[in-house]
């Protein structure tokens, strides 16, 4: 993986609240190359810490009332703090898990312009998430996200990796350099950019 600037700081958001959650062992390898890598700082984004509830309301109408429900703080410098974000999704009938959703639609959306985002999609069976793969372009668009054209999709995720996050077929550590090495490129650019000022009113 090649890493030639300074000051990348990658949130990695795992999909899944499950127990036993296979999307575990897929978010701790990518946790774990990213942390190898010298100018790069990475934080796991654990729905099950966060706890949130089911969204009643965005974070900037209650951030400042007793209903803000504590974890959302830490979350909301995290992903102001990001220069990119990797989604480490699984498919729940074809579709974006609730786990991803509830936990970025609190955003509205300072937090995500003009940022990177990476999806990592996983499943037990043939497919790997692709199905909800499709549905996630739009949805990271409303968001104010730059997804990265590369889409790294984890078929039989469970055979791929063990639990610990150590990889079981090999393939997976050069399908997952092409992308880190892409989101990285988007990274340096998109963070030079926002350096220079946001288009419109963001
Ligand atoms: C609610 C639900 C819906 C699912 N729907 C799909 C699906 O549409 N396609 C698929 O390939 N696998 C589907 N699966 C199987 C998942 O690929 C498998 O359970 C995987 O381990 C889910 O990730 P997780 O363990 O990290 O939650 C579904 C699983 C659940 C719990």
């Amino acid at each position: 993986m090649r890493i030639d600037h300074l000051a990348t700081n990658v949130c990695v958001l795992l999909g899944s609240v499950r127990p036993n959650r296979n999307g575990e062992r897929l978010a701790k390898y990518i946790v774990n190359e990213l942390e190898k890598c010298d100018d790069v700082s990475v934080q796991l984004i654990d729905p099950k810490d966060l706890n949130l509830p089911i969204l009643m309301a965005r974070y900037d109408d209650i951030k400042d009332s007793q209903e803000c429900p504590p974890s959302l703080h830490g979350l909301q410098k995290a992903l102001t703090a990001c220069t990119s974000l990797i989604i480490v999704s699984p498919e729940y009938n074809h579709a974006i898990p609730p786990a991803v959703s509830n936990t970025l639609d609190y955003f509205s959306h300072a937090e995500f312009y003009f940022k990177p985002v990476g999806l990592v999609t996983y499943s037990v069976g043939q497919y790997g998430g692709v199905r909800a793969g499709s549905q996630y372009a739009s949805y990271l668009r409303a968001l104010g996200l730059v997804g990265v054209p590369r889409v790294l999709s984890v078929p039989e995720v469970q055979n791929t990796l063990d639990k610990d996050g150590h990889v079981l077929v090999n393939s997976l550590r050069a399908s997952f350099s092409a992308f880190a090495d892409e989101l990285m490129w988007f990274d340096a650019a998109l963070s030079a950019q926002r350096e220079t000022g946001l288009p419109g009113h963001h």
